[in-house]
């Protein structure tokens, strides 16, 4: 196999769709947030954040990541981050990125000011577009383990406060409750005041889930999607219907969600004509970036540069940056 291109990958003008704002915080930067606020750090220096950041599954996974998002407190902290993730991402060639951000931790599990830490991103945002021209919009994501009642009170909060960056929401966290709770009802409501709606779907769960999220929950895009190559059925709706999974192979194998990455389903997705995307979830918690994820593809796909620039290609044409936009990066 021919060695990855990278400085060819690096210059394709490429989005980043599925990447968790407070999950992009890197271990020096988790160190000094703790100092900041006073807390407690589970770990002295950067290689023993390193250490605490080897999960055995997603459970393990998520009390860290919870943990993470409690050391972000303020408005600065929100416009730290961002920043420092679209500047991290620009020097891989990214020209936009769309964050989800936990907003029903923040709203419901912390009630924390949601006005101040929206406002903090988007400084964060317009501090990078000014500078280095990198789009950004957002995604606040709802969280199914706290309920449906939950998801519409955090939903009640993101709506009284919309701004031209908040794109859409999302659903993200462990797929609980799905069955037995309307989540279809607060993306109605989502979508009622003109939002884009994606979800998670088919990570660690099968194709149902993917089907669910399409059909309850009205997914314009799937986040993971990879439990769909379980079923004919769902891969041919995700094609008819031009839905495109945002995929992330390094996630995917830190996670347990795969045995390995060589086992990674994403060849089968490209082989039953799934528009596909790259993104990194959440880089730093899994040792990688946007470049390591387009590298991971090149080798488990196989792919040639053509299929690299498929996959940059398809990440601009299937994000909800404004059209015009679209079509300078595309040219
Ligand atoms: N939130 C942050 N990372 C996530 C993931 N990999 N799956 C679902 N929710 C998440
Ligand atoms: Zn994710």
């Amino acid at each position: 196999m021919t060695s990855f291109p990278s400085d060819f990958a690096r210059s394709l003008p490429k989005a980043e769709l599925h990447v968790h704002l407070e999950g992009s915080v890197d271990p020096a930067t988790m160190l000094a947030l703790a100092q900041r606020h006073g807390v407690e750090a589970p770990a002295n220096d950067v290689e023993g954040i390193r250490e605490w950041l080897r999960f055995d599954g997603f459970p393990m996974f998520l009390d860290r990541y919870f943990f993470v998002c409690g050391l972000l407190r303020d408005g600065d902290d929100f416009a730290r981050i961002a920043e420092d993730y679209l500047r991290a991402t620009h020097r891989q060639g990214a020209v936009h990125v769309e964050f989800h951000v936990s907003s029903s931790y923040h709203i419901v599990e912390r009630e924390a000011d949601w006005s101040e830490i929206l406002e903090g991103v988007i400084a964060g945002c317009e501090r990078a577009e000014s500078e280095l021209g990198i789009s950004s919009l957002l995604l606040p994501d709802i969280s199914p383990h706290l309920g449906a009642d939950a998801a519409h009170r955090a939903l009640d909060v993101v709506l009284a406060h919309l701004h031209p960056r908040v794109t859409g929401i999302g659903l993200g966290g462990p797929a609980d409750n799905w069955r037995t709770e309307d989540f279809g009802s607060a993306f109605q409501r989502a979508r009622d005041a003109g939002l884009h709606t994606v979800s998670h779907a088919g990570e660690h769960g099968p194709a149902w889930e993917v089907r669910h999220a399409i059909e309850e929950f009205g997914a314009e895009r799937i986040q993971h999607g990879i439990g769909a190559v379980g079923d004919p059925d769902v891969l041919s709706m995700l094609v008819e219907q031009g839905i495109a999974c945002d995929v992330c192979p390094g996630s995917n194998v830190a996670l347990a969600a795969v045995p390995s990455l060589e086992a990674h389903p994403l060849p089968a997705m490209l082989e039953a004509g799934v528009t596909v995307t790259l993104g990194s979830d959440d880089p730093p918690m899994f040792s990688t970036d946007l470049l390591t994820e387009y590298e991971n593809a090149w080798n488990l796909a196989a792919l040639d540069e053509e299929g690299l620039e498929q996959l940059a290609t398809n990440s601009l044409v299937d994000s909800f940056a404004p059209v015009d936009r679209v079509e300078q990066w595309l040219s």
